[in-house]
């Protein structure tokens, strides 16, 4: 603690003072620690040990961390990360021992107070609801890139990709649009058709894995909107992201105690699209995608009829955007670099996988929540697929032994915009009065991950 305490400057310094101090303080740290070299013992060596553990524990990579600590230009910081490190152990364990002592003063009267406020939940703003999908809106971005334009770009043409992908163009953010920006327009246009208020919203889902902020976009969302009073978080399932938070959303009430949730499909993928792939350039698009979820009187009223859903990570490598340098296993070799390191590589996908993949899983998540409803094929009135590639759908439909009329494209306008694409397609064929109530809807979403996920909803 005396050593941590040696460390701490203040912050009203100038950058100059504080680093003649901090310069000092590590030398006598320094003069410190070889004098204690000396008297070093086995608890020292145990120190150290928790040291290291602790260092996983703080999430510092492993490999790094060794490299770092064994550098010789890094001598005095090692000395000052491991007086931390284990000045952080102690009094973790101190802390842990003391929470543990009040966790055992306190059990009696916690249990006690838990207890009575799960019996009042139980009669009160718990009791199961059923939910229904009462609003949608979209968002796309003002500017858009064709066939031709990537033509001038990579090597490929305009026929190639609508006969291998049914792509005709995707729209690509530009100016001051944000993933967060383009979330706000789609969601107030659905709570404006669900007639619901932002301030009467209890959550907020937004399924990405392109946030503006790396800690999540839906808080930016609820700020924007103005939606005051909800919980809001981001939920990363790539391109079964909707789906997945739609299913979730849905629990949310149904299990009861929420009224209202808004759940978002939005990706900004541009971002990490590498634009001189030519197999993968052609197919992605931003765009976004909304839905306001309202709570039912009657259970029996509810919507959501059959889902199911899935991940397999030992599939993983099929499609990614890594952080860099995490594919070499490389290790930080200064501080510069650990920043450069720290943002993400382009997209990398093994295309032909991932459509195999695609065409089995699709159909077999679809019947999986069918048998889930008791229903069969043929009761779907309208199938929404992740629009991935036309050639994806169509397998799927056929399959399922549904027909052209019963399949939902837009992927022609937008590519495949992941996580925003059931959502964009869904919206469109609501707005367009395809939809109609007391359709079924069977929606489905896979990718990244891998993960796959399928929902029937009544509409
Ligand atoms: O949202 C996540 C889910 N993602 C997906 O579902 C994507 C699934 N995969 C696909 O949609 C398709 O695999 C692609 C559209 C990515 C590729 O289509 P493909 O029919 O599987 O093409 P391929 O990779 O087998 O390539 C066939 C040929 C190759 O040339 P050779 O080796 O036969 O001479 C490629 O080099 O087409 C070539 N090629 C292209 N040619 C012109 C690949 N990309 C292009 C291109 N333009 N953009």
């Amino acid at each position: 603690m005396q050593m941590c305490a040696l460390l701490w400057i203040n912050a009203s310094r100038t950058s100059t003072e504080r680093e003649g101090e901090r310069e000092r303080s590590l030398l006598r740290l320094r003069g410190r620690e070889e004098a204690g070299k000396r008297d070093e013992s086995s608890s020292s060596a145990e120190s150290f040990r928790n040291s290291f553990k602790s260092a996983l524990r703080a999430r510092i990579e492993w490999r790094s961390f060794i490299h770092h600590m064994s550098s010789p230009s890094t001598t005095m910081m090692r000395v000052s990360w491991r007086r931390a490190i284990v000045g952080s152990v102690e009094n973790t364990t101190t802390n842990n021992r003391r929470a543990r002592q009040h966790e055992k003063t306190k059990r009696k009267t916690t249990t006690t107070r838990h207890a009575t406020k799960c019996q009042t939940s139980q009669t009160a703003s718990f009791s199961p609801k059923g939910a229904k999908i009462s609003g949608v809106g979209k968002a796309l971005p003002k500017k858009f890139i064709t066939n031709d334009d990537l033509a001038k770009l990579v090597e490929t043409n305009d026929e190639w990709i609508r006969t291998r992908t049914g792509i005709g163009k995707r729209h690509v953010i530009s100016g001051d649009e944000t993933l967060t920006s383009l979330a706000e327009e789609a969601s107030l246009e659905a709570l404006k058709m669900a007639n619901v208020n932002p301030e009467d919203i209890d959550l907020i889902i937004v399924a990405t894995s392109s946030p503006d902020d790396l800690f999540g976009s839906a808080c930016l969302l609820q700020s924007a909107i103005g939606a005051k009073g909800a919980l809001a978080y981001d939920l990363t399932a790539a391109c079964s992201g909707f789906v997945v938070g739609l299913v979730n959303g849905m629990h949310y009430i149904r299990g009861g105690g929420y009224e209202n949730v808004l759940v978002v499909g939005a990706d900004v993928l541009s971002r990490y699209v590498d634009w001189r792939d030519r197999g993968t350039c052609i197919l992605f698009g931003d765009g976004c995608g909304a839905v306001v979820l309202t709570a039912t009187s009657k259970v029996e009223e509810c919507s959501l009829l059959g889902f199911d859903m899935h991940s397999d990570g030992s599939q993983n490598h099929h499609l990614t955007a890594k952080v860099c340098g995490a594919k070499a296993g490389k290790v930080w070799q200064s501080d510069s670099e650990a920043g450069e390191l720290t943002s993400y590589d382009n997209i990398g996908m093994n295309g032909q996988d991932v459509f195999k993949f695609a065409v089995r899983a699709v159909p077999m998540t679809i019947k999986e929540s069918l048998k889930n409803a008791n229903m069969q094929p043929e009761e779907i009135d309208h199938l929404v697929l992740h629009q991935a590639n036309q050639r994806i759908i169509d397998a799927a439909a056929q399959r399922l032994g549904l027909g052209d009329d019963k399949v939902v494209s837009n992927i022609a306008e937008y590519g495949n915009t992941s996580a925003a694409s059931v959502p964009l397609a869904l919206c469109e064929a609501v707005e367009s009065g395809n939809v109609k109530r007391g359709d079924v809807v069977a929606m489905a979403g896979f990718g990244a991950g891998l993960t796959w996920a399928s929902c029937l909803l009544k509409w």
